[in-house]
């Protein structure tokens, strides 16, 4: 009998095609991800499951997963899998770790460049009718110092394209030696010596218990006045309550997040502060990314399930 696999969030429908044309069995149900009881009710049936951010395979969805075999996850977060219950179960969980980073690295420059000139703040001006040309003074990003925390495979296409910007990038990351970061064009600093040199910190790094709350409110004390935090990770990384006294107080000139401490972020405590740019977790957001990762995460899945590769 062919594999059944559940398509439960907004995937591309390539992948589907993917499915069909591997001789897997596959149900489209891009809402079913969001209905915990409709999913607990039918996971049972399938033997992959295929999400991106908005299903929650929680412990009580693996209970009643009673084929599943694989969790095939298009993009790269897995923190909405329980990973413990999943392997406890023998479920192999998998991700397209290169599918979007191109895309979210262009969120990120998209984003420094936004906080930088101030862009949203003036176009909502200027629809307004107010035309306050001396009101919105940015800066430059040539010359200046970007910090990256974490220069995976996401960082380092930012290092890549800030330095086309001609700014001078240093990156903090213990998992890479000096050499290593300096072929992605980097610096290799500690922590410290980032947060007291950067005009702009970027971060990186997937949200761990070695990465939580990173710039925490003791490390943003630290960073060099007039500094702009751009975060197109993961909310958690940053202390968000500490970042927005900084940002009152002027401290910190600027901050671009696209990702919350808690999401859907419909309230935050960085919102509405001035020149605070916000995007809904847009960074994997363009159809070349949703492409890449529907089509990875189909091939890897029809693979594992039809060979067990
Ligand atoms: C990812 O982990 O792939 C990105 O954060 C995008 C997403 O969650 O949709």
């Amino acid at each position: 009998m062919a594999p059944k696999v559940l398509v439960s969030d907004k995937l591309s429908e390539t992948a589907v095609q993917i499915f069909r044309d591997r001789g897997i069995d596959v149900d489209f149900m891009p809402d079913v991800g969001k209905d915990k009881e409709k999913l607990a009710e039918i996971i049972g049936q399938y033997d992959g499951l295929a999400i991106r951010s908005a299903t929650k395979v929680t412990e009580t969805i693996l209970a009643n997963a009673h084929k599943l075999k694989v969790i095939g996850r298009a993009g790269i977060g897995t923190d909405n899998i329980d990973k413990p219950a999943a392997s406890k179960k023998g479920v192999i969980v998998m991700n397209t770790p290169f599918g979007n980073m191109v895309t979210t690295a262009e969120h990120a420059i998209a984003m420094m460049f936004a906080v930088a000139r101030q862009i949203p703040d003036a176009n909502a001006s200027t629809h307004a009718g107010k035309w306050e040309k001396s009101k919105f003074m940015g800066s430059e990003l040539t010359n200046k110092t970007l910090g990256i925390i974490g220069i995976g495979n996401i960082g380092s296409v930012v290092a890549d394209r800030a330095r086309g910007l001609k700014m001078k990038v240093i990156a903090y990351d213990p998992t890479l030696s000096a050499e290593k970061i300096a072929e992605k064009g980097a610096e290799k600093v500690e922590l410290d010596d980032l947060l007291a040199r950067a005009d702009f910190i970027t971060l990186h790094t997937p949200l761990l218990e070695a990465t939580r709350n990173i710039l925490s409110r003791d490390a943003l004390a630290r960073t060099k006045k007039g500094v702009r935090i751009v975060n197109c990770a993961r909310g958690g990384l940053v202390d968000e309550e500490a970042l927005a006294e900084l940002l009152k107080s002027g401290h910190v000139a600027g901050a671009a997040f696209d990702v919350f401490s808690v999401e859907p972020a419909t309230d935050n405590v960085l919102f509405n502060l001035p020149n605070v740019v916000c995007t809904p977790h847009l960074g994997a957001a363009t159809t070349e990314a949703q492409e890449n990762v529907a089509l990875q995460v189909a091939e890897q899945m029809s693979n594992y399930l039809l060979t067990g590769a």
